[in-house]
């Protein structure tokens, strides 16, 4: 094993005129330990240096060692050397302090929710897929294969592993974007840095979103400055297309980003019409649109919805990402755009990531390359699409009157409506209590929300702990409605 390099040293003595004592050196150290100048874990020069270096016998050194160890201060660990003991940060060493507040001014944080809950509390609102639900077996094997068969990759690439473009091509392509080819895919830690690397590279810094919203696309566009039109979606009643028609007309947007399937968070689908509507409308006035499909790969067995991509053709950029239906830590996602928009894109990512993890990439590569994804894809709609309907049975058993809820159809999220009069901070409070956690929606909307609940996740939470916890939420729902 190496051995961990030596601080350089500098003993203080009262006296330069005066030889070196042991004490100089013990009373050095102390100092500096106290001080933070030598921070507990650093090596201190073996005997045989310091010996050398100040013209001393072996023994005066050696005694100040072991006087130091003997306080503790120090510590020796065999064929290591000797070290500032770690138990010396609890004695009476002060560490430098920082001025209170640092010189670091950070901008207020965006009320972007974690992605993660406290160990035992349950998430009625996340927006993963249960991971009993993901193919961990078939997964570690492609890591296996991955490693076996490549070894680790010395370089990475900005665009994204090259096979794995080559997969999402072809399988993009096959389902009727017959334009895509590999150079069109751009990898992306997840689909939010797809958004990020959009929200850059964007040179009019105005943007539309549905309101509400995915939040984290939301909060996103604000950060880099864009100023950010929202439009009214209604899960109840569809999409006020005149509505956005005369808001997008005087906002004048540079580009409209749209969930189309299994909106988040009210679990709303476009129609065809709707599709349409706004791609004629892109094409008047001028903006381009970026669609997120996060969902269409979740999609009931039985149901069939085009993508905005499939109509619009190369205008419109597409997201998607295997977050949500192969396993959330690999963070692979990815950007399909015109070959004109590559380069810029191509710069943006290099300047926040200069390329993502090169082995998540070659996972996933494995995984479709073995046509895992599509018999996963099958078993987890059917699981979907079961749980969707054993949510619908629980909320029609447990809610009282005046709840009403978005019929998605499948998918992983519904959203639950509750009436005005129920103050829904105090019931996020109420169910935090009970270890059950429902997002705050409020981030989601731009203005007042004209929507008043919470997005329930049966792709999440498996059925028999959904009853109960939905039990839960119609006993306090009725509480405070009586
Ligand atoms: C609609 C939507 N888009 C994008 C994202 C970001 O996902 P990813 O994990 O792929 O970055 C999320 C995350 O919840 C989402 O709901």
């Amino acid at each position: 094993m190496a051995r961990a390099p030596y601080v350089s040293f500098r003993v203080r003595a009262p006296d330069p005129g005066r030889r070196t004592t042991a004490q100089d050196i013990v009373d050095t150290v102390v100092d500096d330990v106290r001080s933070g100048r030598l921070p507990a874990g650093s090596r201190l020069p073996p005997v045989r240096v310091l010996e050398q270096q100040l013209g001393l016998s072996k023994n005066t050194v050696q005694s100040a060692y072991d006087e130091l160890v003997a306080r503790g201060l120090l510590e020796g660990r065999e064929r290591e050397g000797i070290f500032v003991a770690y138990a010396s940060i609890d004695t009476d060493v002060s560490v430098p302090r920082v001025a209170e507040p640092p010189a670091f001014r950070a901008r207020p944080a965006p009320p972007l929710h974690a992605g993660s809950f406290p160990h035992g509390v349950m998430s009625l609102s996340a927006v993963f897929v249960d991971p009993e639900l993901l193919p961990r077996e078939r997964l570690s094997e492609c890591a296996r294969a991955v490693l076996h068969a490549r070894g680790l990759e010395t370089f990475y690439d900005v665009h994204g592993y090259g096979p794995l473009r080559e997969i999402i091509a072809e399988r993009l392509r096959a389902r009727g974007m017959r334009d895509v080819r590999a150079a069109n895919v751009l990898l992306t830690t997840g689909s939010q840095q797809a958004l990020d690397v959009l929200g850059r590279t964007l040179a009019e810094p105005r943007v539309a979103i549905e309101s509400p919203v995915y939040p984290g696309a939301k909060l996103l566009f604000e950060s880099h400055g864009h100023v950010v039109t929202g439009l009214r979606l209604d899960p109840f009643a569809g999409i006020p297309l005149d509505e956005w028609e005369a808001r997008l007309s005087a906002a004048r947007p540079a580009l409209l980003y749209a969930v189309t399937s299994y909106q988040n968070p009210t679990g709303y689908s476009y129609t065809s019409h709707e599709l349409e509507r706004v791609l004629e409308l892109a094409e008047r006035l001028g903006f381009a649109v970026a669609e997120d499909d996060w969902g269409s790969d979740m999609l009931s067995g039985s149901e069939y919805r085009p993508m905005l991509r499939l109509l619009g053709g190369a205008h419109v950029l597409y997201v998607n990402s295997f977050t949500k239906k192969l396993l959330p830590s690999l963070r692979v996602g990815f950007l399909v755009a015109h070959e004109s928009l590559i380069p810029a894109l191509l710069a943006a990512k290099r300047l926040s990531t200069l390329g993502n993890a090169w082995f998540s990439e070659a996972i996933v590569a494995e995984f479709l390359a073995r046509a895992y994804y599509d018999t996963h894809l099958q078993s987890l709609q059917r699981e979907l699409d079961a749980r969707y309907q054993s949510c619908l049975g629980i909320l029609r058993e447990q809610m009282p009157e005046g709840v009403r809820w978005t019929l998605p159809g499948g998918g992983p999220t519904l959203w639950l409506e509750v009436p005005r009069r129920v103050n829904l901070a105090r019931l996020r409070a109420d169910l935090a209590e009970r270890r059950i956690e429902i997002e705050a929606a409020e981030s989601a909307f731009t203005g007042e929300p004209h929507l008043h609940g919470f997005r329930v996740s049966y792709a999440f939470v498996p059925p028999d702990r959904l009853s109960r916890a939905l039990a839960t939420v119609g006993d306090l729902l009725r509480e405070a409605l009586s």
